[in-house]
């Protein structure tokens, strides 16, 4: 069951506005037109639809709120960061589907008001970057974007702005700090970006894969999508599968496909013997063998401990020395924060520093407890995202592989011969 790379797994499909066309491209967009921004907002609340970036916040309602706010102009933001590591789903859309996200965007812009798209694209994304580019000329050239679409009352363009490489440009706020020319640093919510969004005006902002759906709901109907995958947060899922694993790639599974399912049938199987999965990026908890029959939608992820984040699911098999994989995400976090406040910026860096001295065989048992606590105070005290999830990885690594890290510290070295230092 394919929503999204339905297209793209057609012989002979291209990015090309013709392609797209002949498999009923820009229909949603035509039906858009025909009927009130009220009766296509009940679609959208109907189907459920919850945002694919990484928070799984309901659709319907974002947009709702973007709707009935009463300040012009109103923006439509399109959130293709893509910075998770782990994550590459949203660029095979713009590079394999471009129209798809465009015609999503103008019904987005009909629904709630707005006459203003932006694309705010990663910046080392250069073919999906060029081929966006192209995609909004032919559109406009065909009046599916521009002044009175398709002969109707409603106008709306499509810009693309290009970030600078930040992973935390990709949570909301920073990015629109980062749109408006600023340094890209979150904002104190509330007030969300539906009331005082780019420019402070009411914005809907959206992850790539989200939007992707809302064509074939248009067409489909709200209740259509409500019975595909699991009744809590359903649809399809594209599912980034990487590391240990025989086939990676991304997959279009309905939600609520079990890990194991998703690994074996779909991934080909783990290469070597499986040590833990991150089902949602390096700000997710580790599974592990244990987990794998977990069903892969946000609320039954969630219950088992993790998050489904943005669908990057890294596999990492038997010859990985846990505490060198920790480490390397402390490294990362510890890169991208943005160090406006001090638990994300001073807590990256002690636990960089403190899983760096395990692996050099200068580390402190204590300094186990220490990184749970830190972990707590961070997601307690962080402004956003970045610095609240930015030690699961690690506690949850130290708690399903104490021994490892217990066996490296009092060995003063890695007894897999891994780390490397
Ligand atoms: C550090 C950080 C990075 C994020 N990066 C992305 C990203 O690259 N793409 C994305 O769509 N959402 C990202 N998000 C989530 C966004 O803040 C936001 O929830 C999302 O874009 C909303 O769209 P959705 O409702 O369609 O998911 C990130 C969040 C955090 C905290
Ligand atoms: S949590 Fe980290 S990345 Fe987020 S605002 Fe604070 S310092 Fe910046």
């Amino acid at each position: 069951m394919e929503i999204i790379l339905r297209n793209i797994h057609k012989q002979g499909y291209s990015p090309d506005i013709s392609s797209y066309i002949t498999e009923g491209g820009y229909k949603a967009l035509e039906q858009s037109l025909e009927v009130k921004p009220g009766h296509l907002l009940s679609e959208i609340k109907l189907s459920k639809l919850v945002g694919r970036g990484g928070a799984a916040f309901p659709t319907g309602l974002k947009w709702e709120l973007a709707h009935n706010a009463e300040e012009y102009p109103k923006y439509v933001v399109c959130n293709a960061d893509e910075g998770e590591p782990g994550t590459f789903k949203d660029r095979i859309i713009m590079e394999r589907d471009p129209h798809l996200l465009l015609e999503a965007m103008a019904i987005c812009g009909r629904i709630i008001g707005s006459t203003q798209g932006i694309i705010y694209i990663r910046g080392e994304y250069f073919d999906a970057y060029e081929i966006l580019k192209k995609a909004i000329l032919d559109a406009e050239k065909r009046k599916f974007l521009g002044r009175n679409i398709l002969g109707s009352d409603f106008s709306f363009n499509i810009r693309l702005y290009r970030g600078a490489g930040a992973y935390v440009c990709g949570e909301e706020t920073a990015l629109l700090d980062s749109l408006e020319g600023k340094k890209g640093q979150s904002r104190v919510k509330p007030p969300f970006p539906t009331f005082t969004g780019y420019e402070d005006k009411p914005t809907a902002l959206n992850n790539v894969e989200t939007l992707s759906n809302i064509p074939e709901i248009v067409l489909k109907g709200g209740e259509w999508f409500s019975k595909i995958g699991s009744p809590l947060s359903p649809g399809t899922k594209l599912y980034c599968l990487s590391g240990n694993i025989h086939k990676p790639g991304v997959y279009e599974l309905p939600t609520g496909t079990p890990l194991s399912e998703l690994l074996g049938k779909y991934g080909g199987g783990v290469e070597g013997k499986l040590k833990a999965v991150l089902p949602g990026g390096v700000s997710s908890s580790f599974l592990t063998d244990r987990e794998l029959s977990v069903n892969m939608d946000y609320p039954s992820v969630a219950k088992a401990g993790s998050a489904l984040g943005s669908g990057a699911v890294i596999v990492i098999n038997d010859t990985h020395c846990m505490v060198d994989i920790a480490k390397r995400c402390t490294e990362f976090f510890a890169h991208e924060s943005c160090g406006m406040c001090t638990p994300c910026r001073e807590g990256t860096k002690r636990a960089k520093e403190m899983l760096t001295g395990i692996t050099q065989g200068s580390g402190e048992l204590s300094s186990l407890e220490l990184l749970r606590d830190m972990r707590k105070v961070m997601y307690d005290t962080s402004r956003c995202g970045l610095g609240q999830s930015a030690l699961n990885a690690v506690v949850s690594a130290i708690e399903k592989f104490r021994d490892e890290f217990e066996e490296h510290i009092a060995a003063k070295k890695c007894n897999l011969g891994i780390c490397s230092g």
